[in-house]
């Protein structure tokens, strides 16, 4: 029962991987927020600071490609292959609208001919295998037969599904069965992602589909130590979380000024607080905080009140 870390940019960087794999584990792997590789043939500092092996010692990372160019793709595959990583992942989901104006991410999708040439390029030529994480379609999910069609043609690692369409962003049901009509025609490993919030709900889908993975997002940000209690272990204790958020806090200052790390913990903390009873006033302190004294006040507040059971994103 594989169970995995979802890449989400701006939260899951790599001082937020270390600490959350130290903290809780539980994950097999932690996907990297996208790199995006242009004609220039180099990595940001950003890019490189996320993929730095040292970075990512003793868990195991993947890295994710955004792109809609294969060469841009392959040469980014082999500088992440002789970092020794040894699988890359394709981002073919991101619904963000900077994103799919330029024909990247989910609005690969539009055009099944263009997605199948770059797959034929990526998938002949990749040094290290390929995995990729998808959505359902761009409009609607009556896209997928044909995309689903188009994705079976190809070796993949793993292929991740969020059921969901690019229109929908994250918000409603995911189409359930669009992964099961996935289930039934796709033979490469299959990674079911979306609205995993609860130990029940990983539970319900490893029921109903034993073989395949989970990867989780949101529920992990509002419950780190979700997939060990998936795994058999301990629910969320505060004393933990408590841990986690000074370890945090200590990481982010050691390598950002204090203005940059008031911004990253602002952002984690208000996952976090999803996660305790009678939130609102924690959570109006963490929004309002413009001094690491005033947010790290707003922490204790958050960390005084009880935890949710069980501590889940989405709300009563
Ligand atoms: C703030 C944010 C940043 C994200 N960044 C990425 C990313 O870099 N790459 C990617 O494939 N998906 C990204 N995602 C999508 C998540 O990986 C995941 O598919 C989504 O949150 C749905 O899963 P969940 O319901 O478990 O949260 C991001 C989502 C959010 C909310």
């Amino acid at each position: 029962m594989p169970l995995y870390f979802a890449p989400m940019e701006g939260l899951t960087d790599d001082i937020f991987r270390r600490t959350h794999h130290a903290c809780f584990g539980g994950c097999d792997k932690y996907f990297i927020p996208f790199v995006a590789p242009t004609q220039h043939c180099v990595f940001t500092p950003k890019e490189q600071r996320a993929l730095l092996p040292e970075n990512n010692l003793g868990l195991c990372a993947v890295p994710q490609i955004l792109t809609k160019n294969s060469e841009y793709f392959l040469w980014a595959a082999r500088e992440i292959a002789n970092m020794g990583y040894t699988e890359v992942n394709l981002n073919i989901g991101c619904p963000s609208p900077t994103v799919t104006a330029k024909g990247k991410g989910s609005g690969m999708l539009r055009d099944l001919q263009a997605l199948r040439a770059f797959l034929d390029d990526i998938f002949a030529a990749s040094p290290i295998p390929v995995s990729v994480k998808t959505r359902i379609g761009y409009d609607s999910p009556e896209e997928w037969p044909q995309l689903l069609s188009v994705l079976r043609d190809y070796p993949m690692h793993e292929l991740i599904i969020h059921p969901r369409t690019r229109a929908e962003q994250y918000g409603g049901e995911p189409h359930e069965d669009a992964f099961s009509a996935a289930a039934q025609k796709i033979t490469c490993p299959l990674v079911y992602n979306g609205n995993l919030f609860t130990t029940e709900d990983c539970k319900r889908i490893l029921t109903a589909y034993p073989h395949v993975s989970l990867m989780a997002g949101r529920g992990l940000m509002t419950n780190p130590a979700l997939m060990r209690q998936v795994k058999g272990g301990d629910g969320l204790h505060t004393a933990e979380l408590s841990r986690f958020i000074d370890m945090l806090y200590a990481g982010y200052a050691a390598r950002f000024d204090t203005s940059v790390v008031i911004g990253r913990m602002r952002d984690i903390l208000k996952m976090l607080a999803l996660g305790f009873e009678d939130s609102k006033k924690p959570l109006k302190a963490i929004c309002k905080a413009r001094t690491l004294e005033a947010q790290t006040q707003a922490a204790e507040l958050l960390l005084s009140h009880p935890l949710r059971n069980p501590p889940s994103f989405q709300s009563e």
